[in-house]
Parts: structure tokens; C-alpha cells; sequence
């Protein structure tokens, strides 16, 4: 290295870089499987001008899904509309508005997947006709809109798991444990995230969580309110733990 004896010279910077990635990669934990996330709201459109929807941002499907890549994953993320920047660039991500998009893409994946993990705030309904043209209101008369249900996308993956780790949000705001459990078991799960919209630091638009985890066998495990990445990551470190066991 001197320049006195030897060769000495030093390999070109990306070319070390590049070996270091690749050895590092080949111990992530996450390398080689494949992981289908669902995040964000769904959009019903009522008329082209107006939808019913929620108010999910997508930032924790979003932080599971940066995770899951940065932990050596192949990752789908499928998000409805959000405005959160996704900052991992190996993610596949694949834009829907509806819950029925959702729905169809979702199926197009989920046979080749390893663990599907469904953070999505999915719309429950959805107008039972669209109107093509912009609703016009009548003076002094009121308005009522015929909904429907939406697919519950989870349900469906449920039905048809193979091999598939998956994973369900709860989204309660009463006998939160009680309604959870039911969930996981009608819906087929191996695991299902509860967050309590009466916990402070939980909830849809903030940047931290309070959550609980319910496993098959009943285990409950409750966690500190912590940022998103951080639940991201206690959701996937128990994730890698049970597909290792
Ligand atoms: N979910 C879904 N498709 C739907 C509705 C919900 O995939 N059409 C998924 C969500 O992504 C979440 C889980 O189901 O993982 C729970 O959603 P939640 O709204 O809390 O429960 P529901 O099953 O809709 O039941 P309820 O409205 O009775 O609480």
C-alpha cells in the first residue's frame, strides 16, 4: 500500500462497494422471500368528482414494506392512494384506488408469495352504482347513497393459504383483544396487529403506533407506543422468527 513493495493498489471504490453489498446481502435475513403488502386507503368513487374513503396515510405499510427490503426481501407493495414518499428503490409497487383493484391485484401475486402481510385501510363499501356524470344537488332536498360491501381482501387470502405467513391489522375501538381474536381466526391468520385508536401514539396519520400482537395459539403481546419503522421491524423480526422455527 506503500508503493514501495508489491502491487499496493487499491481496488476501484465501487468495486468494493458493490463486494460489501453482496456479502452483506447474502445474510439478510429476508433474502429470497417473497412479500405482498397492502397499504393505504381504498377510494369508492361515488361520481368523477367524489369517493368515500378513510383517513389511512399508508405510513405503516409503507414502513413495512422499506423494511422488509432493507431485510434482504423481494417486496410488492400495493398502495392505495397515499401521498407518502416511498424511499426504498427495490420495491415493486403497484398504484390502485379501490378496494376492488386492491382485490385484483393482490390475487395476481399472492400465489408466489411467502408472507402476505394486509396493512390496508380497506373501504367496507362502496356506492352500489357509479354515476358517470357529477351529481347535481336539488335545492333544499337531501341525498342518500346506496352502498354495497367490498370483497374483504384479507378473508379471501385467507381462504385460499397454502404455505403463506399471514398477517392481518385489527382496527378497533372496543373489546379490542375479543374482536381480534374472532378476526383471526374467521380470516384465517397467523397473526393479527391490533392497534386501539384509544391508545396515544396509535392510529392513521401520526408517525408512531401502539400495538398488540395475537398469535394463533392466543399469545398476546402487547408493545410500547414506538415509531412506525420500529413496529415494522418487531412485525417482521417475529415474522423471520416463526418461519424459522
Ligand atoms: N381488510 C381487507 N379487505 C377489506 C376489509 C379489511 O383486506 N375489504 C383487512 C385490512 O387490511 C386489515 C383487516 O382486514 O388487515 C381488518 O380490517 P378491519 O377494518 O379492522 O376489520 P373488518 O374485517 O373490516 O371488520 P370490522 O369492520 O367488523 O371491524
Amino acid at each position: 500500500a506503500s508503493g514501495l513493495i508489491g502491487q499496493g493498489r487499491m481496488a476501484e471504490p465501487e468495486t468494493i462497494v458493490a463486494f460489501i453489498s453482496s456479502e452483506i446481502s447474502k445474510t439478510l435475513p429476508l433474502r429470497g422471500k417473497k412479500i405482498l403488502i397492502t397499504a393505504g386507503p381504498t377510494h369508492e368513487v361515488i361520481d368523477p368528482v367524489r369517493f368515500i374513503g378513510n383517513h389511512s396515510s399508508g405510513k405503516m405499510g409503507i414502513a413495512i414494506a422499506e423494511t422488509a427490503s432493507l431485510l434482504g426481501a423481494n417486496v410488492v407493495l400495493v398502495l392505495g392512494p397515499s401521498s407518502i414518499p416511498v424511499s426504498e428503490k427495490n420495491i415493486h409497487i403497484v398504484r390502485v384506488t379501490t378496494a376492488q383493484e386492491m382485490y385484483d391485484v393482490v390475487h395476481q401475486y399472492y400465489d408466489a408469495t411467502h408472507i402476505a402481510i394486509c396493512s390496508a385501510a380497506v373501504a367496507d363499501f362502496k356506492p352500489t352504482t357509479v354515476s358517470d356524470e357529477k351529481i347535481k344537488k336539488k335545492s333544499g332536498q337531501g341525498m342518500s347513497l346506496a352502498l354495497e360491501p367490498t370483497k374483504d381482501i384479507l378473508a379471501s387470502l385467507g381462504l385460499l393459504k397454502k404455505d403463506q405467513f399471514l398477517v392481518g391489522f385489527a382496527l378497533e375501538t372496543q373489546n379490542e383483544l375479543e374482536n381480534s381474536k374472532k378476526k383471526l381466526e374467521k380470516k384465517n391468520l397467523d397473526l393479527i396487529v391490533l392497534n386501539s385508536l384509544r391508545d396515544k401514539g396509535a392510529g392513521f396519520k401520526g408517525d408512531t403506533n401502539k400495538v398488540t400482537f395475537i398469535e394463533k395459539d392466543n399469545k398476546v403481546t402487547p408493545f410500547d407506543v414506538k415509531s412506525k419503522h420500529e413496529v415494522a421491524r418487531d412485525i417482521l423480526e417475529h415474522i423471520i422468527t416463526k418461519i424459522n422455527a
